[in-house]
């Protein structure tokens, strides 16, 4: 079964947009084997817009770029394949693709074939310039039957930016993985903004089809194509333990061949992958602060893991450092259980102890606090 758990890899729109060639795109495979990057799980490497000449050939077929692929997408496949990596294209449902190269629209079943005969395994498809008089679902739907028609088993990644609420119907269609949101920007407030806005639809995501609020920013500070300033390493943090508490993919944009050791190891922090990676896939509970004003920005969570452990998650998205407290009785555990919750802290490992009735935690700014947590009696 494809996408048994949130989709893990790289993708080149984040940092390289247009300035993508094949050595680049080896160099990224070996970066994510020698940097330890597949054996954290990340396993897709992606090419995104930006790889095909300008138009088909006599025959109708995609034709990679001959200056930027001048050795043919089936060569730049087989090498990704021989690091033990799987190799991810993109398209889209549209007349043209977003930076006007041609699109799959009416060509489905010809380019899910081509897709296949190049090795591809993931297949990511936009929906810029989508026709007016264009039916969405079905647009979307005759690309899936068309990937499972196309001879290789193909991960099919959508891209409609939430346009008619696709995690109400993105699951029916066969569809793997789909974009809820709008691009992504390397900046606190726009993960911020993709991050919760989806909060209420994460209960969509469950093996084989997940919400995807777009790619990881961790470790561009502001270099590359959708560069905006960029984040603290604080904001890094609090994006990856969000996107990580929230179960969605995880792919990442930065251009790992030299992020720096904190978002290295941040983004192959075994622990919050396997958060991500549970096999239960269940969505984050928001608990909220009763008494806490709205325009603290605050937001705690517990996830249900399936070992029978559970995550607490304190985030402040607010601007001021904050004291958040989470009351036991908002999961379940009211005083007179006579339970609480042993803690332990996610990131510095520290033994937390036993708290009953409620636990309050100091976060910074911008910040997150994550226990693992284990109901105990008191
Ligand atoms: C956007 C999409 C981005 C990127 C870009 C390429 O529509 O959301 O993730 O793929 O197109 O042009």
């Amino acid at each position: 079964m494809l996408a048994q758990r949130p989709p893990m890899g790289w993708n080149s729109w984040n940092t390289f947009g247009k300035d993508i060639h094949e050595d680049l795109i080896k160099e990224m495979a070996d970066a994510m084997v020698d940097l330890g990057y597949l054996d954290a799980g990340y396993t897709y490497l992606v090419i995104d817009d930006c790889w095909a000449e300008k138009q088909r050939d006599e025959n109708g077929k995609l034709v990679p770029d001959k200056e930027k692929f001048p050795s043919g997408m089936k060569a730049l496949s087989d090498y990704v394949h021989s690091k033990g990596l799987k190799f991810g294209m993109y398209s889209c449902a549209g007349l043209r693709t977003c930076a006007d190269y041609p699109s799959s629209y009416g060509h489905e079943f010809v380019d899910a074939k081509t897709f296949a005969e190049w090795g591809v395994d993931f297949l990511k498809y936009d929906f810029c310039y989508f026709p007016q008089s264009g039916n969405c679902k079905q647009a979307y739907q005759t690309m899936s039957l068309a990937l499972k028609h196309s001879g290789r088993e193909i991960l099919f990644s959508a891209c409609n930016w939430g346009v008619e609420d696709p995690w109400n119907w993105m699951r029916s269609i066969g569809v793997h993985m789909y974009r809820s949101t709008g691009d992504i920007q390397d900046k606190f407030e726009s993960f911020k903004k993709i991050g919760l806005s989806q909060v209420d639809n994460l209960c969509c995501s469950a093996p084989g089809c997940y919400n995807d609020p777009d790619m990881l920013i961790v470790g561009m500070y502001g270099k590359g194509n959708v560069g905006l300033g960029g984040c603290t390493d604080e904001e890094y943090r609090t994006h990856f333990a969000m996107w990580c508490l929230f179960g969605v993919p995880l792919m990442m944009g930065g251009d790992i061949r030299n992020v720096n050791e904190f978002s290295r190891s941040l983004m192959q922090n075994k622990e919050l992958i396997a958060i991500n990676q549970d096999e239960e896939a269940r969505p984050p509970y928001r608990v909220y602060n009763q008494g806490y004003p709205n325009d603290w920005d605050t937001y705690t969570f517990i996830k249900h893991l399936s070992n029978g452990e559970y995550v607490l998650a304190y985030f402040n998205m607010g601007d001021e450092d904050r004291k958040l407290s989470l009351p036991f009785v908002g999961v379940g555990l009211p005083y007179y259980s006579g339970c609480g919750f042993h803690l332990t802290d996610i990131f510095s490992g520290e033994d937390m102890g036993a708290h009953y009735d409620i636990y309050s935690a100091q976060v910074p700014a911008h910040g997150c606090r994550l226990f693992r947590a284990k109901v105990v009696d008191l």
